[in-house]
């Protein structure tokens, strides 16, 4: 290979990129991407939140761009049921999947998803909006075993836009249309200088030291993911609250100062409480405690005292 003055090689473990206003954004443009047809399906995880505020993140684009949608199964630690998709591929003419990974905690059975999308010309599309700098087993980008991945800049670093998805394939210039919001300058800014690797490392300690001081959860609440893999980039700490107490804890954390979240509280009504009883019991269970970057030591250690404070008190 000829050897040049500059780089022009764009294919070093690099994938396209398309900066958004947000993950939604980016999400309602793979939508369009995708061109599915009158009998085409799309196939979502039952497990979808919405809000009054903030509307649903993940069911909004497909709620506007009319696509026929369906459900799989999770199981109990948000991991996404494969048989269930295969069933779901043999009953309907499915023409994408989408994947979340939830908090970072990324689905391990993606590489298995993909040779199935291969083999029945399904494209996967990655939601890792929670996922921002994490990977993958062997070092891969998180994102970059679908065929399409979107992501979600301020839910990670502190700007109040952005978000931006990657593509395997290629994009038709002519359907990407914007709809005439674009990222932020400053978004871009602060996304470029970031230091990625400092975050990280903030977020795994804040996530571990909290795992160590909650160690001994028993009926009364369990940690959803008792370890960080290789790769991850937790979110936040989500936490299960038996014996229907999640309600009342939340209330007391925040009477004694806790920012605690409840994220996903409500799911979209369109996952249906019958056939999707498991998503219902986690939405009504979880707890998420913010462990980013500005969250220091102490933080950790006064949140957990208090929650193991507030937790004594329930029955
Ligand atoms: C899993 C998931 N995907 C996508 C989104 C949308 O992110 P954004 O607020 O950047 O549009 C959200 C949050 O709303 C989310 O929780």
């Amino acid at each position: 290979m000829a050897i040049t003055k500059e780089a022009s090689n764009s294919n070093h473990n690099v994938l396209p990129v398309r900066y958004k206003p947000s993950a939604r954004e980016a999400f309602r443009q793979i939508i369009q991407q995708i061109n599915f047809k009158e009998n085409e399906f799309l196939l979502l995880p039952a497990y979808i939140g919405i809000t009054d505020k903030e509307g649903s993140g993940v069911f909004d684009p497909v709620r506007a761009s009319g696509v026929k949608y369906d459900f799989y199964k999770i199981n109990e630690k948000l991991e996404l049921d494969y048989s269930d998709i295969v069933k779901k591929v043999k009953e309907k003419k499915i023409k994408a999947i989408l994947v979340i990974h939830y908090f970072s905690f990324f689905q391990v059975d993606i590489v298995k998803l993909k040779q199935l999308c291969d083999a029945e010309n399904i494209a996967l599309i990655e939601d890792c909006a929670h996922a921002m700098n994490a990977y993958v087993e062997s070092h891969k980008m998180i994102g970059s075993v679908g065929h399409y991945a979107f992501f979600s800049i301020h839910k990670y670093l502190p700007t109040k836009d952005g978000g931006f998805y990657t593509y395997t394939g290629t994009v038709t210039q002519g359907q990407d249309g914007s709809n005439g919001e674009e990222i932020s300058h400053e978004t871009l800014y602060i996304a470029h200088t970031a230091d990625y690797n400092a975050i990280k490392t903030r977020r795994i300690a804040n996530y571990n030291m909290m795992l160590s001081l909650l160690k001994s959860p028993g009926k009364k609440y369990s940690i959803l993911h008792s370890n960080v893999p290789e790769g991850v980039v937790p979110l936040n700490f989500p936490v299960l609250i038996h014996n229907q107490n999640r309600e009342k804890v939340y209330f007391k954390l925040i009477d004694k100062g806790v920012t605690v979240m409840s994220l996903y509280y409500r799911l979209i009504e369109q996952i249906d409480r019958a056939s999707f009883p498991l998503s219902y019991h986690i939405s009504n269970s979880m707890l998420n405690f913010p462990i980013h970057q500005d969250i220091e030591t102490k933080d950790i250690e006064y949140m957990s005292k208090v929650f193991l404070s507030v937790i004594d008190e329930m029955e």
